[in-house]
């Protein structure tokens, strides 16, 4: 059997089994901080999770962070912190994870969707003015798989209809846009340590706000409606709406040794993702990730698209795609789909009924919203061409993966008869 032989038709693969290495690398820093919280008197809320604020908000370049158990949290938290309410609109691109538009649904306000730019994957710009109605109070920039939105013309629109801007970098730790940090630009911005994200702490997320009121707001939500918090005398009164969002200590100390390490992580990340697009650049029927010139990408998720048109396979995109996928599976790359749907596809928009009795669309402070799909064409193209790697970048993994990485794909395509 020939070297270009699939690995999926019997071949060699090219990536041995065992190589790549887990995600997060974990030491004696790890260790060490873990089971320091873990002999501490706290558990709850407890001295990790206010050092945990202080030095993400130092390393991010805000004044102000709070640490809440979810990123979606922390989301939530925006749109509340924003002044949003019942039937408010805010506009959030069509393609990304669920809870950038869940959300919004949280605090009973309507999801307007805009449709993303193929080439950045992100919101297209130039389509959120069409989006703004008298009803519009915010807009959700997703800085999706690392790349930041261009947060210039987006301050720009918002600053004309009066509208506040939420970050969802919960993929973009570290990711900047004219050498600025995300989520120093918006009003507010929601981070993510869920497994997978370039911090990982297990689950976990933070707020970050450049705003004192802004943080107030917050906060109230964040803890059961009270105002005090939780390192504060508490009187248990409820305040306003609110939830239980806070981090607990142990998570906070991993947060937080994984911190030290952080901006070596994403070194790292970035130089096994130059290897992957010198080495891909020019193989038939790929695109990559394209990096304007005033962003700096994270390369969270290095996402390649099938060109369909030109493998001639248009017509049956998403089926074919699964079928490279499946090859590339088996040369011993983890890849997979991301988000299959476009958002305002899922069952919850289509249906229009978050808590029942169709609320918040049902309310009488909302006004008409369309769900139709077929608004959202370059998401949809987005979702049926592409494929995403997220571990085999990260450290500790190095070049030599990041060439095995990109072996595969070259064979895969230039192989791509025998699928
Ligand atoms: C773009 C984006 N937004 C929000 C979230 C939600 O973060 P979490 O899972 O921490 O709630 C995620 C990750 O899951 C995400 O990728």
């Amino acid at each position: 059997m020939g070297k270009s032989t699939l690995a999926i038709k019997g071949g060699k693969r090219v990536i041995p089994a065992g190589m790549q290495q887990k995600w997060p690398p974990v030491d004696d820093v790890d260790r060490q901080m873990v089971l320091a919280s873990l002999e501490g008197k706290n558990h709850a809320f407890g001295p990790n999770c206010t050092a945990f604020e202080q030095e993400f908000a130092a390393w991010n370049g805000n004044p102000y962070a709070i640490t809440t158990n979810s990123g979606t949290a922390a989301l939530h938290m925006g749109v509340v912190a924003c002044g949003c309410g019942t039937g408010d609109e805010i506009i959030v691109p069509a393609y990304s994870w669920s809870s950038s538009a869940t959300c919004i649904l949280h605090h009973s306000c309507i999801p307007v969707f805009v449709d993303i730019d193929f080439s950045t994957i992100n919101i297209d710009v130039t389509k959120i003015e069409r989006a703004i109605t008298p009803r519009t109070k915010a807009i959700i920039v997703v800085h999706l798989h690392g790349l930041p939105v261009a947060m210039e013309p987006v301050l720009a629109i918002a600053r004309k209809h009066k509208l506040k801007v939420i970050e969802d970098a919960c993929q973009a730790h570290g990711a900047t846009y004219k050498g600025r940090k995300v989520g120093t630009w918006g009003d507010c911005g929601a981070f993510s340590f869920n497994q997978n994200k370039c911090l990982c702490s297990g689950e976990g997320g933070m707020f970050v706000t450049n705003s004192e009121e802004m943080l107030n707001k917050a906060r109230q939500l964040w803890s059961f409606g009270e105002t005090a918090t939780p390192t504060q005398k508490r009187d248990y009164h409820v305040y306003a709406m609110g939830w239980m969002y806070r981090n607990n200590d142990l998570t906070a100390a991993f947060g937080r040794s994984q911190l030290t390490k952080l901006d070596g992580f994403l070194k790292r990340e970035i130089e096994n993702a130059q290897v992957l697009t010198e080495q891909l650049r020019g193989v038939p029927g790929l695109i990559l990730p394209m990096t304007p010139p005033d962003c700096g990408h994270n390369y969270y998720n290095y996402t390649i698209r099938f060109d369909m048109e030109a493998l001639g396979h248009a017509h049956d995109a998403s089926d074919y795609r699964y079928k490279l996928i499946a090859a590339l599976q088996a040369e011993g790359l983890e890849t997979g789909v991301w988000q299959s749907f476009v958002l305002p596809a899922m069952t919850v928009f289509q249906a229009k009924d978050g808590f029942g009795h169709g609320h918040p669309w049902s309310s009488p402070h909302a006004g008409p919203v369309n769900y139709d799909v077929s608004q959202y064409p370059q998401a949809q193209k987005h979702c049926d061409r592409h494929t995403g790697m997220t571990t085999p970048l990260r450290a500790p993994n190095g070049a030599e993966l990041a060439m095995l990485v990109a072996e595969a794909i070259r064979k895969v395509m230039e192989n791509a008869d025998q699928v």
